[in-house]
């Protein structure tokens, strides 16, 4: 366990993921204390904090200490919070947001740089999130796929995960091409950079010669060695790196609720 004045880590996997104590988000933070949090989101990709007993302004004051906040395009915070993505699932939803494996908007020409998800209601059980370090899955494959899949590129798509679902205006929603591998703009480590929500192809390649491709990296990154599991209580807050982790919200908690909030902050053009 490594350990700053106030904040503790515990890491809960050796490549992803870890526990942050000893920070009430509640109170002013101690001078010191974001830059602690910003090098450990860094190094573990996601930080997991627990009994963050705080309300929309605080949560907002708090994202805001990693950069400029991103608006949603087509799904509105609620009255004075625009950036506030509300996650909410009831016994009548179809498909909970989060579900499958995804990296946040990935097909925006702009990424988003962190997520940081509050929630205030839990089910009794279930209601996970999986994160997968693309870090670790990069590092994993051998030579011959790195030297392979270092030059390509990939189109990513929203209309590919949200068409006619939340009611969203596909039309306003954008496609990009994006490098298969990016190097991380603050950590200069190379990441995989495709997910089964947006990712629609890869350029340049038959629809079969794609098709394989990814079916073969989104098999890779199912190993359990390069994921951690989440398991929320009601405060419980998860702070992710879109640039080098995608997640899945499992839904297997049908008819209950699970609600709460999700700041997000803006990211920059993934390069290689
Ligand atoms: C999301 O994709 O941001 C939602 C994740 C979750 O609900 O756990």
């Amino acid at each position: 366990m490594a350990a700053t004045s106030t904040l503790e880590l515990t890491p809960v996997t050796p490549h992803i993921g870890a526990t942050v104590s000893g920070v009430d988000l509640s109170q002013p933070l101690p001078d010191g204390l974001v830059a602690d949090l910003r090098a450990a989101w860094l190094d573990h990709q996601v930080l997991f904090f627990r009994d963050q007993d705080i309300d929309l302004e605080q949560h907002r004051e708090f994202a805001r200490n990693f950069g400029e906040l991103y608006t949603h395009p087509t799904i509105p915070g609620p009255d004075g919070y625009p950036e506030a993505l509300a996650i909410r699932t009831t016994a009548e939803t179809r498909k909970a947001a989060g579900e499958g494996w995804h990296t946040d908007v990935s097909a925006d020409a702009e990424p988003p740089s962190a997520s940081i998800l509050r929630l205030v209601e839990v089910p009794p059980c279930g209601g996970d999130t999986l994160f997968c370090s693309m870090y670790a899955a990069y590092d994993a494959l051998s030579d011959h796929w790195k030297r392979f899949i270092d030059p390509l590129d990939a189109r990513h798509s929203t209309a590919a995960r949200h068409g006619g679902e939340f009611g969203l205006n596909i039309a306003e929603h954008p496609e990009n091409v994006h490098p298969v591998v990016r190097t991380h703009p603050e950590t200069g480590r190379k990441a995989l950079f495709v997910n089964q929500g947006f990712t629609m192809s890869i350029e340049g390649m038959s629809k079969a010669e794609s098709r394989a491709t990814l079916d073969f990296l989104f098999a890779h990154c199912e190993h359990p060695a390069f994921q951690v599991r989440f398991q929320w209580q009601p405060n419980s807050m998860a702070m992710w790196d879109n640039r080098a982790v995608m997640h899945n919200a499992v839904y297997d908690y049908h008819p209950h609720t699970r609600r709460g909030y999700r700041f997000t902050v803006k990211g920059d053009r993934p390069v290689r």
